[in-house]
């Protein structure tokens, strides 16, 4: 079995005139946790909405689990999109369903599994995310920001994936909050055996999460490696990067 789960090849990506990625390579290996990183705009977000099949760039090839997805058959990519869970930026619970009912739609809509299973699944992967059982019966309004990201990622959990995609997972969360969340993905990669690609600009997570990870800038893949060897790299984005995120380290680990 191969070692890759997913290979990114001279992705070509525009909206109209705006070239958001000229020749985009990248590879994940399995069971790690690979990061996305790069300035605002720099085309993080898109290229994770092409590797799950919401975006087509304009050429390029993109595998995923060895499937082509630029010529996979329908049938194909509909099982292929139950490989994978994904945690958006804004969270994007349905705010009229309770945690529980966010955590379970997909196993009532994709699934023959008796309602009695549902619930012992779904109250698995709340706990399995580090939330109180009485938060499977709160609206999403009633829950708080770490909350909100706990919930979605018990709902992307829910129907066992191989791969969880996670886009800008702390934002918006305090350095306490981000450095539980990040300890959460570190440990439930350990337990599931997950591949994790993650959009981030938190150089914690970098630190601690991350194994690999990709630079996106001017329109390029400006380094990839592990943190030891992106920080040698000379390109001016690259140190300027490393260079104003200091303060940030500093807060986290608090000095
Ligand atoms: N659906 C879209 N239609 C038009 N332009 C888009 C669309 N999605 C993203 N873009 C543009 O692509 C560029 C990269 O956006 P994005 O991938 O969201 O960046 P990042 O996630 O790195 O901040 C931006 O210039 C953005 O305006
Ligand atoms: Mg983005």
């Amino acid at each position: 079995m191969s070692d890759t789960v997913i290979t990114v090849l001279n992705v070509v990506t525009r909206f109209g005139k705006n070239v958001v990625h000229d020749g985009i390579s990248l590879n994940v290996r399995r069971g790690e946790i690979y990061g996305l990183l790069g300035g605002s705009g720099s085309g993080k977000s898109t290229l994770m909405k092409e590797i799950i099949m919401l975006l087509r760039p304009q050429s390029g090839e993109i595998r995923v689990l060895g499937q082509n997805l630029l010529t996979i058959s329908r049938s194909d990519a509909a099982i292929l999109r139950h490989q994978w869970g994904v945690l958006f930026q804004a969270g994007a619970l349905y705010s009229s369903l309770t945690v529980r009912e966010n955590v379970g739609i997909k196993l009532k809509e994709y699934t023959d599994l008796p309602l009695k299973l549902i619930r012992d699944i779904v109250r698995l992967k709340i706990n399995m995310v580090g939330l109180p059982e009485h938060a499977a019966d709160l609206y999403p309004a009633e829950l708080s920001g770490g909350m909100v990201k706990r919930a979605s990622l018990a709902r992307a959990l829910a129907m066992d994936p191989k791969l969880l995609f996670l886009d800008e997972p702390t934002s918006g969360l305090d350095p306490v909050g981000a450095e539980a969340f990040d300890n959460l993905i570190l440990k439930l990669r350990e337990i599931l055996g997950l591949t994790v690609v993650m959009v981030t600009h938190d150089l914690d997570s970098i630190w601690t999460v991350v194994d690999r990870f990709a630079v996106l800038g001017e329109k390029k893949v400006i380094a990839e490696g592990t943190l030891n060897e992106v920080r040698q790299n000379p390109h001016p984005v690259i140190k300027k990067f490393f260079r104003g995120k200091r303060g940030l380290i500093r807060s986290r680990n608090g000095g």
